[in-house]
């Protein structure tokens, strides 16, 4: 077969299917109006689908009320809210703009470190446990989760993949990686709850399996979902990818349709996601994630040249992933299919990439 043509072949996640294997991971770009979806915006992912890319993934979607609470919780900040109905025209915006250039578009779902139920109180820090510190610049949570706030947060979720639907979104995705919410949970480095929330990997999982659930009944069964994880989360006494194994087939038990696979939490003691970061360095991460399900597994982190996309789904036939900030690599599907010489765009892709440095391009 031709140098890289493996990497147009379609997939399917659920069923929804996707023209080839370029996913384009999931970014907070800040180009938002006080949680808004801009003109500018839904022009960025105009350019990426009409690139060629075969899923858009519309990061950090937030599921909790934020209006009014910037600058004390910058998390928030810059990312696309989708708590009311009144955000609903414009996911529907990005949706009409890469369904009509033939791409997919998934909404990922985030908490990050705080919440609140609704506009009428105080956003505060929030954790599974009140011993850990809730992530960067938020030191020690305000408060730790009552279960009563926890179905709450689930039907936040599953209104929040509701709006999604509506806007005509294509596939729910749910953050739990990189020491978010879910994440906290699901780890044994933040999650020292003693109730049904905490202890076993069933029940670090239980937040996340309840959120799928409230998806799945707020949108049907055939509603696709993909799950954002961190595989092992660098993190003292935190998962390793022994943990995350014994996690996948618990929460895939309650309908989950393709898994992303990423590492660390943003606060672990190395780099996770910069050009520091040596590529592909987290692939193996997902390799053995493969090994305990069936659906497509998405590497991400440094993937930023197509002989590595290529690398990536020639043996192990996986989706491949990147984070193509600027144009031009998310053009190269569109490169591959117009013979344009694929090196040479690797090679241009290394001088344009957000997170590809030419120092770095060897
Ligand atoms: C500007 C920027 C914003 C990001 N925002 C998100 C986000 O909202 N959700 C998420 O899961 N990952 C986010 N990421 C992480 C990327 O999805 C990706 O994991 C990371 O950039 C590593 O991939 P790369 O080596 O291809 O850049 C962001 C990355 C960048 C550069």
């Amino acid at each position: 077969m031709a140098k890289y043509q493996k990497l147009l072949e379609p997939f399917k996640i659920g069923n929804v299917e996707l023209r080839n294997r370029f996913v384009m991971l999931p970014m907070t770009i800040e180009k938002v109006d006080n949680y808004h979806i801009t003109d500018d915006l839904v022009d960025f992912y105009e350019q990426r689908a009409e690139g060629g890319v075969g899923l858009i993934e519309i990061g950090s979607c937030y599921v909790c009320d934020c209006f009014g609470t910037e600058p004390k919780y910058h998390t928030t900040t810059g990312a696309c809210g989708i708590w009311d109905d009144q955000f609903i025209p414009g996911f529907a915006r990005v949706a009409e703009v890469a369904h009509k250039h033939g791409a997919k578009v998934a909404a990922q779902l985030e908490l990050c470190y705080e919440w609140r139920p609704n506009g009428d109180v105080p956003l505060l820090s929030y954790a599974p446990s009140a011993d850990v510190p809730s992530g960067p610049f938020v030191g020690m949570p305000e408060r730790e989760y009552t279960k009563e706030e926890i179905a709450q947060v689930v039907k936040q979720y599953g209104e929040a993949a509701r709006r999604a639907k509506e806007a005509g979104i294509d596939i729910i995705e749910i953050h739990a990686g990189i020491g978010y919410m879910v994440m906290r949970f699901l780890s044994k480095y933040s999650n020292h709850r003693t109730d049904e929330y905490g202890g076993s990997a069933e029940n670090r999982a239980r937040f996340l399996c309840e959120i799928i659930d409230e998806v799945h009944k707020t949108c049907g069964d055939d509603m696709p979902i993909l799950v954002r994880i961190s595989a092992d989360d660098l993190m003292p006494d935190g998962n390793r990818i022994e943990d995350t194994l014994e996690i996948i087939p618990i929460v895939e038990a309650h309908g989950v349709d393709a898994w992303s696979v990423q590492a660390g939490f943003h606060e672990a003691p190395r780099p996770v996601a910069n050009q520091i970061v040596p590529e592909g360095e987290f692939i193996d991460l997902a390799k053995q994630v493969k090994t305990v399900t069936s659906k497509p597994v998405f590497p991400g982190t440094r993937i930023n040249t197509l002989d590595m996309c290529e690398k990536v789904v020639t043996p192990w036939a996986w989706p491949v992933s990147s984070s193509p900030i600027r144009p031009r690599p998310a053009r190269w599907p569109r490169g591959i299919r117009s013979s344009c010489a694929p090196a040479s765009y690797a090679r241009a892709a290394w001088t344009t990439s957000s997170s590809a440095s030419p120092a770095s391009a060897r």
